[in-house]
């Protein structure tokens, strides 16, 4: 008997009745110090040594202390590459109570390393570390001493560590090599399991950083350690019957029996189990079989329903002890990945079902919210989803270049109802198999499904970012006759390695092995598609930059498209921190610095000059305000043309292809200050496209397109009712405020989950019987109505382009802002016909209502909500009111 468990004796039955002595039950048994907060950081010739924060990293230690300005300042990027060249020693001195030495087993464990270290307890190794993704643990008992304990993380340089990787490869080469000189980034980030990013990307810098990234601790025990519990939930459709799938990941020190008992008390249902916990680590799985007596509530993807939990209890007793217990919380949905044949078209159908019921994914692609990860906030990761809900997505891809991202990231998506599609964290390469890449990647994948698979809001597991494509469409000049190399190496990767873990970790969701694929068809075709961009097939990725995006006949009519896009520039206020007067043009070399993308600073421009006029102020400083504005414009403008496509697409098969279930555009959010796709500025601030989202997501929305000389509306609905719905147009004149004349549908059926046609009209009829209307000088706004009144947004289609619109004046538009219950209220007045008006209250953070919007009507208002305490007059000082004419 060890005095642990005599203690714990006499406190067993005290624990049956009281909550609070079984925490302290618990404590006795399992004792937890942690190791998190200061360290020492001292670099490798001992130049620097100063203190640093655990959990942190080198980059945010060396600014706290003064040794560095903000990385994100001007050009500072390159000025501390040296940083990620040198090796760097973590170090503590810790001391420990005798209680916890007398355990049978003490571990010290690292929740998170960044990345290749070797670490030391009083002089002796205790292990090394090579993938910043995993958790490790140490046992160390025999190491701690009384009084002060010394323990050192040894880091290597990551850029250097991974060319000596890429070195000791020698056999054939794993392209890239390196990423493009315009990203100004690190090379061979293919050969450390690492943020594939933080070696620079097309919208971000490279900060490869080291550091210890999660907590540190150390747990001892004298019997069982609980390390996870998991439960899943599963469905069987031919009894209508719940079953959880409970999973015990526990360290034993030596083999133990006892009973575990689980339950889901609001659902009645509890089952006792005899356990057998072999020592070591190792994984128990049970099965609590739900009360079919009870109605089990369902957890509903946003805008589809609730999302209600239940909480699962698990204790294990042996003789009456209690030696574990452990709560989760617990949801029910179902999932499902539907390949499917199409009536009229060759290929698959590729769509998600949810709880049996098709749902179109609306939503975005999310990147790491900044390079140093101990600088995203609680607040920043909250405001950045509950922005994703606001504007009516209900899903996100965590895009594989990034980061497994924290706990509360899931924890959030579960409350808010955001649909994750996960990818694993392999992005735009080819990836090397040895031996100990695999093992490292292997527990890699089986401690983040453990870790990730209780979320509901994870639907879909995927095996790495675009490396299908890349080669199937030989990104990487790879000679014919070295091909199979690289296939075997994939295939042995995503397919006989991942894919055979997560299917044994998960049987409760699917898994894709690349983005974009061909899904089931890329199987057959050996898992590399001739073509993974087949629009009959899988998902998709669509970029162009030259072709007319306000044209839909640019876009793949495809089933899924899960990343399309166009940058822009964040605003003047979000720069500024970072720059001085000498940057604030777009043609300056901080302009161009800033471009990760080729010729991307110029793409912009020549999309927009399609249709606008691009600023010419003689003063620099609006110009360069004014073209950061104007892309705005586009690429808004752009990603409602070819998302507004995608939604309409739902229903229709046009040439066998079609039935389109999900819009996710490339990007929600940014790492840095710097031109991106993102619809979301570093900081938080709302880009025009995020506005435009708000109504291009809508559960209703009125999708307006040409085709043939006729205008067409189609009835877009997510909704779980049928609606019967009739389309208003009302045509404009540029040149003045008030209606040429309306026209308006017959009612029509509205099926739920359909796009529907409900308005077609040539458009020379249409404007025939318009005063005086051309195409240069009119234009149509748009929306669906029922009985009740106006459902959904009202939309606008553009009969020319702005540029050659005739008639279109300046609004001289003027505003006021007034307090009242509501917050902020912008009370805007114009003089004529004004599109794209946005407001902009520089830094003071927060958002509008609504902005970005076409202004038909003399007056409109707009709230602001402010995320601090802010005034009148400060938000009347900072507020500009900016449209298509007020820049040039
Ligand atoms: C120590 O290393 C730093 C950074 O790697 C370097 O700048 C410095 O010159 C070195 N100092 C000495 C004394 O070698
Ligand atoms: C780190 O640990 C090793 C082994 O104990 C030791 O040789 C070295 O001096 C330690 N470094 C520091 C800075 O404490
Ligand atoms: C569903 O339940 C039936 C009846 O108990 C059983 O035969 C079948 O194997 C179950 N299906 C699954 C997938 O577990
Ligand atoms: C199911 O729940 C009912 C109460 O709703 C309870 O009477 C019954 O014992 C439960 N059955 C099981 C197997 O737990
Ligand atoms: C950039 O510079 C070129 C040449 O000086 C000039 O023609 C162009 O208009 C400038 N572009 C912008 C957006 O300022
Ligand atoms: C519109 O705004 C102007 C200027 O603020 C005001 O004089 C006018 O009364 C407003 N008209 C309406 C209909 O609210
Ligand atoms: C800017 O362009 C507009 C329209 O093309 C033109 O009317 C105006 O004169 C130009 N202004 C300057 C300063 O070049």
């Amino acid at each position: 008997m060890t005095p642990g468990r005599s203690v714990c004796i006499i406190c067993v039955p005290l624990c049956l009745f009281t909550a609070v002595l079984c925490e302290f039950f618990s404590l006795k048994q399992q004792q937890s110090q942690t190791l998190s907060g200061k360290w020492t950081l001292s670099n490798a010739n001992g130049s620097l040594s100063l203190p640093a924060e655990v959990p942190g990293c080198v980059h945010s230690a060396l600014q706290r202390q003064g040794h560095i300005q903000d990385p994100y300042y001007r050009f500072n990027d390159l000025s501390y590459r040296w940083i990620a060249f040198d090796n760097w020693m973590y170090t503590t001195t810790f001391t420990v109570s005798t209680q916890l030495m007398s355990k049978q087993k003490v571990l010290l464990i690292f929740d998170g390393v960044d990345t290749v270290a070797s670490i030391h307890l009083n002089g002796i190794i205790v292990g090394k570390t090579d993938n910043m993704f995993r958790r490790y643990d140490f046992p160390v008992r025999d190491l701690l001493r009384d009084g002060e304990n010394f323990l050192n993380v040894s880091l290597l340089s990551p850029v250097l560590y991974a060319s000596e990787r890429r070195e000791a490869h020698s056999a054939y080469r794993v392209p890239p090599e390196c990423p493009p000189d315009v990203q100004k980034g690190e090379c061979h980030v293919n050969f450390i399991r690492k943020e594939q990013s933080s070696f620079s990307w097309d919208w971000g810098p490279a900060f490869p950083t080291m550091g210890l990234w999660k907590t540190a601790r150390l747990e001892a025990f004298d019997v069982l350690r609980l390390i996870h519990v998991s439960s899943v939930p599963l469905y069987n459709s031919s009894v209508s019957q719940w079953r959880v799938q409970v999973e015990l990941l526990v360290d034993a020190v030596r083999e133990t029996k006892g009973q575990l008992t689980l339950s889901v008390p609001d659902l009645d249902s509890e089952q006792t189990f005899q356990t057998q916990f072999l020592p070591g680590q190792n994984k128990n799985s049970f099965t609590l079989h739900i009360n079919t007596s009870r109605d089990v509530k369902l957890w509903w993807p946003s805008g589809h329903g609730d999302r209600p939990s239940y909480r699962l209890a698990a204790s294990v007793f042996q003789d009456n002890l209690l030696i574990l217990t452990a709560e989760s919380k617990l949801s029910f949905r179902t999932v499902e990945l539907v390949q499917e044949p199409i009536v009229g078209s060759p290929g698959l159908s590729f769509y998600f079902r949810v709880n049996g019921k098709p749902i179109f994914l609306k939503g975005s692609n999310w990147i790491p919210a900044h390079s140093f990860q101990d600088r995203v906030s609680p607040a920043a990761l909250r405001n950045l989803l509950q922005s994703a809900v606001d504007a009516n997505m209900n899903a996100l891809r965590v895009w594989g270049g990034g980061v497994y991202e924290q706990d509360l990231f899931y924890s959030i998506c579960d409350e808010m109802g955001i649909m994750v599609w996960q990818d694993f964290m392999f992005a735009c390469a080819m990836y090397p198999t040895e031996e100990d890449f695999i093992q490292t990647v292997r527990e890699e994948v089986i401690q983040q499904v453990q870790r990730l698979k209780s979320h509901p809001s994870v639907i879909l597991w995927s095996g790495n970012n675009e490396n299908e494509a890349a080669l199937a469409t030989d990104w990487f000049n790879i000679p014919a006759s070295q091909r199979p190399v690289y296939l075997k190496d994939y295939v042995t990767l995503y397919v006989n390695n991942i894919r055979a873990i997560v299917q044994e970790e998960d049987p409760s969701r699917p898994f894709l092995v690349s983005s974009p694929t061909n899904g089931a068809e890329s199987e057959q075709e050996g898992w590399v598609a001739a073509n993974p961009y087949d629009p009959l097939y899988g998902d998709t990725h669509f970029y162009s930059y030259i072709l007319d995006c306000w044209d839909w006949r640019t876009f793949p009519r495809t089933r899924f498209a899960s990343e399309y896009g166009f940058q822009s520039w964040p605003s003047f206020s979000t720069l500024q921190p970072v720059s001085i007067a000498e940057d604030w043009s777009y043609n300056s070399s901080f302009a161009s610095h800033r471009q990760h993308h080729e010729n991307g600073n110029q793409q912009m421009l020549l999309q927009a000059a399609l249709h606008f006029d691009l600023p010419n102020s003689t003063n620099p400083v609006k110009r360069f305000t004014d073209t950061l504005y104007i892309t705005q414009v586009m690429q808004a403008q752009c990603v409602k043309s070819q998302t507004e496509f995608y939604r309409r697409s739902r229903s229709e098969i046009v040439e066998g292809k079609g039935h389109t279930m999900g819009a996710l555009y490339w990007q929600l959010n940014d790492i840095w200050q710097a031109p991106s796709w993102s619809s979301i500025e570093f900081g938080g601030k709302w880009k025009m496209l995020h506005y435009f989202a708000q109504n291009f997501f809508a559960d209703v929305l009125p999708v307006g397109f040409e085709d043939d000389g006729a205008f067409f509306i189609y009835a877009i609905s997510d909704l779980s009712d049928d609606l019967t719905l009739r389309a208003v147009v009302n045509v404009f004149s540029w040149a003045h405020l008030d209606p040429a004349c309306t026209l308006t549908s017959d009612p029509l059926q509205v099926p739920r989950g359909s796009a529907t046609p409900i308005f077609k009209q040539s458009v020379s009829a249409m404007l025939a019987g318009c005063d005086h209307c051309t195409r240069l000088t009119c234009l149509l706004t748009f929306h669906l109505e029922d009985g009740s009144g106006q459902r959904g947004p009202t939309n606008h289609h553009f009969l020319s382009s702005p540029k050659d619109a005739q008639g279109l004046q300046r609004p001289d538009i003027m505003a006021k802002v007034q307090e009242d219950g509501a917050g902020y209220t912008i009370t805007l007045h114009s003089a004529a016909v004004a599109a794209f008006v946005w407001l902009d209250v520089g830094d003071v953070p927060g958002r509008f209502s609504s902005n970005g919007f076409l202004m038909v009507s003399r007056n409109t208002t707009a709230v602001f909500d402010a995320w601090r305490p802010t005034s009148v007059t400060e938000l009347s000082r900072s507020l500009t009111v900016t449209s298509l004419r007020d820049i040039y």
